[in-house]
């Protein structure tokens, strides 16, 4: 005690804690770092840190006891989960992968959004484009883009009304065409994809699609009558097309049966997509100028397939949570905030409270 009293100790004492001090802050300055948005993502540091955010329960909104939205249990179990995964990982010198997904609003929309962002986490360098046909974002979905941790670009524009107005309409042109358009302003290199919301994705797609030169090709599931729509090849190469809809399309495929290098899209300033019922793909691919015979055949010469239009069935709006007085307080307020309610005219009479307490 007496020898620190001494003040060339105590200085020497002071110093040091300051150090310790200045050091504890440029810690946490650049931890701060690691979770901003910027260009092409820093590195896994980052994509932890979202992944441990985005699993962090909400704040309780008021009036709802905090106990109810956040056991410790849930936040343990649902963390250990996630940390298989890569989401939003970015590993130097791997291309990109732009995904560009055209979505609208539906009761569907968000599980459809949640498989999509779920398959997504698992593949790295990706930058998911969702492009949401709609007359003001779904706040819904931009909520749920910033917590998925995976690099995200969210983009808004309504199918042009001529469109609209025709029974059969070029659903998710207008969309993807905005997706596009991203991709021309913003990326350099890497490959890009149409993968719309009702399809299902097997990861190992991503990684063969990653290394398309030109346009790569590759069977879809679930796809008409005949089950699957995929390139004929043998030999390595692509003579043909099994598609059930041959009709007069020089590429008879689906919209999730092919993917273009960013390069080569580029390199073409006039290629798009028309609004072209049923013609939609024939026609982007006929703008990108691709010869059948450059078009690489993926998926082990197309022998498996790892993507499918699987759908969802269509759900109708839901009913108003009618609540009572034992309800109030419960997480019964917060679900109801979550619920499709589509324009807002409920059709058919409500049944009952649906409330049985116990
Ligand atoms: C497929 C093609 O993706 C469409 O471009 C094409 O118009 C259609 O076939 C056709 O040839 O008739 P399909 O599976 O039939 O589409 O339609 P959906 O799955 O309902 O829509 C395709 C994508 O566009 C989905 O990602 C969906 O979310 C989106 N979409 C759908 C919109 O953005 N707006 C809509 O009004 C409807
Ligand atoms: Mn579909």
């Amino acid at each position: 005690m007496v020898r620190l009293m001494n003040p060339r100790l105590c200085l020497l004492w002071c110093g040091g804690a300051a150090l310790v001090l200045l050091l504890l802050l440029a810690t946490r300055a650049k931890e701060d770092e690691v979770q901003g948005f910027g260009d092409p993502v820093k590195g896994a540091a980052r994509a932890l840190h979202q992944a441990a955010a985005a699993f962090l329960p909400p704040p309780a909104p008021p009036g709802v006891s905090p106990p109810l939205l956040q056991k410790q249990q849930d936040v343990d179990r649902t963390s250990a989960g996630a940390s298989g995964c890569s989401r939003g990982k970015w590993v130097e010198g791997l291309p990109p992968l732009y995904i560009i997904t055209p979505t609208y609003p539906r009761a569907e929309q968000i599980p459809e959004l949640t498989r999509t962002a779920q398959t997504l986490m698992n593949v790295p360098n990706v930058v998911w484009i969702v492009s949401e046909d709609a007359a003001v974002p779904t706040q819904a979905v931009v909520s749920y883009l910033n917590e998925t941790g995976l690099k995200t670009v969210y983009r808004r524009v309504m199918m042009p009304d001529k469109y609209q107005k025709v029974k059969n309409k070029p659903r998710g042109v207008a969309n993807r065409l905005s997706g596009l358009e991203y991709i021309r302003e913003n990326a350099k290199d890497g490959v890009f994809y149409f993968a719309d919301d009702d399809n299902s994705y097997d990861i190992r797609l991503f990684e063969q699609m990653r290394w398309t030169r030109k346009v790569s090709m590759f069977p879809v599931g679930l796809v008409t009558k005949l089950g699957v729509s995929s390139p004929i090849v043998r030999a390595g190469r692509v003579v043909g097309f099994y598609d059930g809809w041959i009709s007069k399309r020089r590429f008879p495929c689906d919209m999730a049966g092919f993917a273009v290098n960013v390069q080569y899209f580029l390199e073409r300033p006039k290629a798009t997509m028309p609004f072209k019922v049923g013609f939609e793909e024939d026609g982007f691919l006929r703008s990108l100028g691709i010869k059948a015979h450059e078009i690489e055949p993926l998926a082990f010469n197309c022998t498996k397939i790892w993507v499918w239009h699987t759908q969802t069935k269509k759900n109708q709006p839901a009913l108003p949570v009618v609540q009572n007085k034992m309800t109030v307080g419960t997480n019964l307020d917060v679900l109801k905030t979550k619920l499709w309610k589509g324009n807002g005219t409920v059709q058919g009479k409500v049944p009952s409270n649906g409330i049985k307490m116990v």
